[in-house]
């Protein structure tokens, strides 16, 4: 089969494309043709070796996709040949052929766009535990999100617009602040614009998933709230005193999806939750950018370049 994989750890240019061995499944495995693969932050950290990445030779990067069950092991038992799954916490999923345990796979909601479900996966899903197991606001709480049109931000913005809480946040560009104005943001600042200085101690929850601004939102949270820090596109945070935060009631709460992630029943249950918002309409994200499997060099410059919008897919 074609897999996008690298030897040795690096910028873009350790990116291969070509043949490696099909894989085979376990009793309780299924295999998937991958239609959709999603890529993502992590993928750039992995191929950069700053974060865990499953220990195979060649390196396979890639946790999320989205395909159709061809082979199905002897104790599997909720899933049949041909059917359409989501996959968002297994690896080796940059390859036309993943192995997928039964308890990772997700059933597709048929009436969804299987594009649009691979495009929502990790990203739904994060946004998912970062509203309601972490940021958990009442009505009308004022929230604010730093890259509120990127994927994990797009589709949390609109979740949380439609539960009935303030959403506000910065973009880098205008085209990308009236898509975030257009799916229902209260105020959406500019970046560079003068904007901080006004809105210090404004919001109950802010969510960082830059990283290098974790000092700003903790400025913009109302004592006793609370900075829900949960990645680092734009770099590594400054260390944080935890008395400053004692002095301020405020505190810091982090989360990885695959602590949330960690059964059958709850990758059921969430994965429902999310469907839903999008089958009543109330979340729509912007079309993926697609890029075929053997191009997949020029995806991750595209992501790591931070010209894009929503979500990357992958099509072998
Ligand atoms: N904890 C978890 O379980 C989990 C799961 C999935 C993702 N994540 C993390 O969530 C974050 C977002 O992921 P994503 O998939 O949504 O990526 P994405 O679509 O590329 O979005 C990244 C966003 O970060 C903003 N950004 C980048 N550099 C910035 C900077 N220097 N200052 C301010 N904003 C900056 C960008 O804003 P502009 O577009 O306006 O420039 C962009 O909207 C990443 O850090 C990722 O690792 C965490």
């Amino acid at each position: 089969m074609k897999a996008l994989y690298f030897n040795t750890f690096g910028d873009n240019s350790v990116l291969q494309y070509g043949e490696v061995a099909l894989p085979k499944i376990t009793k309780n495995q299924i295999l998937v043709e991958t239609k959709y693969i999603g890529l993502n932050f992590a993928d750039i950290y992995r191929r950069r070796g700053t974060y865990h990445i499953e220990n195979h030779m060649p390196y396979i990067n890639g946790y999320e996709g989205l395909g159709r069950v061809v082979q199905v092991g002897e104790n599997v038992r909720n899933f049949r040949l041909d059917e359409q799954v989501l996959f968002v916490d297994v690896p080796l999923a940059e390859a036309q052929y993943v192995c997928v345990p039964e308890q990772n796979a997700i059933k597709v909601p048929a009436i969804l766009d299987p594009k649009m479900v691979a495009a929502i996966g990790l990203q739904g899903l994060t946004a998912d535990f970062l509203a309601h197991d972490l940021g958990n606001n009442q009505k009308d709480a004022n929230i604010f999100i730093h890259g509120i049109s990127g994927g994990v931000g797009q589709i949390l913005a609109q979740m949380l617009t439609a539960d009935g809480i303030n959403v506000y946040g910065t973009t880098s560009t205008k085209e990308k602040q009236q898509l975030a104005l257009k799916q229902g943001a209260k105020k959406v600042f500019l970046r560079k614009s003068a904007w901080q200085t006004t809105n210090k101690a404004s919001f109950d929850t802010v969510y960082d998933g830059v990283g290098s601004t974790l000092k700003q939102s903790l400025e913009l949270t109302v004592n006793k709230g609370k900075v829900v820090f949960y990645g680092m596109a734009g770099g590594n945070p400054e260390l944080i005193n935890p008395l400053d935060l004692l002095e301020s009631s405020k505190s810091i709460l982090t989360g990885d999806l695959w602590d949330y992630l960690d059964s059958a029943t709850e990758r059921e249950k969430r994965s429902r939750r999310l469907f839903k918002y999008f089958e009543m309409n109330q979340i729509k994200i912007s079309e993926p950018t697609l890029f075929s499997l053997a191009e997949g060099k020029d995806a991750y410059e595209y992501l790591e370049s931070g010209r894009s919008i929503g979500k990357v897919l992958l099509v072998p």
